[in-house]
């Protein structure tokens, strides 16, 4: 009995003094990153976008060239999304067949953030299965490759849940890129086709 109370205490301790050590880290590192960071520039356009190397669904590289030479829709999802990754296909489907022959400019890049479950052919029967109107490349990788990619678009997604019907929250934004690659504008969440279309319609020329 006296030795389970001293253990008992012992770990109370530990418990104590690791909880302070976390406090401590927390509350210096916590205070330095709420001010000035010194290794961020903020400047009045938005980094987004960049070199990048994933596999296509045809299991062929692929790099930020496929992307010159078209107006392209880039957005970061997964093909076991229940909700915004079908949405955000069926927006761009319905608003690329309201803007007539500049549908002709647009192909859609949907790159995956669950490179574990999302191979080539998952990518590539998904993606048929959408019909989509417009050229639409599905880009998967290694999760390195992945993880990259996303950080050039700035894009976020973490894994939620375990087992195999684990969910992968993501960041929504569709990033319109120019034929030159650049970023354009963003196309948010929730936008109608409607509203797509317009913005379409003002960026493709
Ligand atoms: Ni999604």
């Amino acid at each position: 009995m006296n030795r389970v109370r001293v253990l008992l205490v012992l770990v109370c301790v530990a418990a104590a003094l690791f909880a302070g050590l976390l406090a401590w880290r927390v509350g210096v590192f916590g205070g330095r990153s709420g001010g000035a960071n010194p290794g961020v520039t903020s400047t009045g356009t938005a980094a987004i976008g960049g070199p990048f190397a994933l596999i296509d669904q045809d299991g062929r590289p692929v790099t930020e060239a496929a992307l010159k030479g078209q107006w392209s829709a880039v957005f970061f999802g997964f093909t076991y999304c229940p909700d915004v990754c079908p949405g955000t296909l069926q927006a761009l489907k319905a608003a690329a067949g309201q803007i007539g022959g500049k549908a002709d400019k647009l192909q859609v890049v949907f790159i995956s953030v669950d490179p574990q479950r999302d191979t080539p052919q998952q990518m590539k029967d998904y993606l048929s299965a959408m019909e989509m109107p417009v050229k639409t490349i599905g880009m998967t990788g290694t999760p390195e490759q992945v993880a990259a990619a996303a950080k050039a678009y700035r894009a976020y997604y973490k894994k939620n849940g375990e087992g195999e019907g684990y969910l992968v929250d993501h960041s929504t934004a569709v990033y319109l890129m120019n034929p030159e690659g650049q970023f354009d504008r963003v196309l948010a969440y929730g936008m109608t086709p409607d509203q797509m279309a317009e913005q379409l319609n003002q960026a493709i020329n």
